[in-house]
């Protein structure tokens, strides 16, 4: 009898034969050359990474889900800018992702418009890392 093969878990994703040249990204302060001419998370998901970002409440692990924009799993910070779909940017070279880890910093511009009398019964503004 011989063994059935098994499905490889090593990427659920292959290249297309016209695939575009790849791009050096940072992913967490590490580089990683990934297929470029396709989404961020499409990449990434293609370089075997795992774990786009974690919930504010649990910190449970999630990663792209519709990969079409509705589902908000695939959040990011790219290039400075928290809370970005993956699945909806293209991806560069030369672009700085992070996985968002919790709920993401408030935008500097929307804590300067807080008033002390909008802001003096309101709870602490923080995410789930205390910032
Ligand atoms: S994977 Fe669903 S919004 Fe990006």
């Amino acid at each position: 009898m011989t063994a059935r093969p098994t499905q490889s878990t090593s990427s659920l994703f292959k290249p297309l034969a016209n695939a575009e040249a790849p791009v050096d990204i940072w992913f967490n302060d590490a580089p990683l050359r990934v297929p470029g001419g396709r989404s961020v998370a499409a990449a990434l998901l293609a370089a075997g990474v795992a774990r786009f970002r974690s919930t504010p409440v649990s910190g449970a692990p999630r990663a792209p889900y519709c990969m079409m924009g509705a589902c908000f799993e695939c959040l990011v910070e790219i290039d400075g800018v928290p809370a970005r779909q993956s699945c909806m940017v293209e991806v560069r070279d030369g672009m700085r992702i992070r996985s968002q880890e919790g709920a993401r910093d408030l935008p500097p511009e929307l804590m300067q418009d807080a008033t002390p009398a909008a802001t003096q019964n309101a709870p602490a503004l923080e995410n789930a890392d205390g910032r």
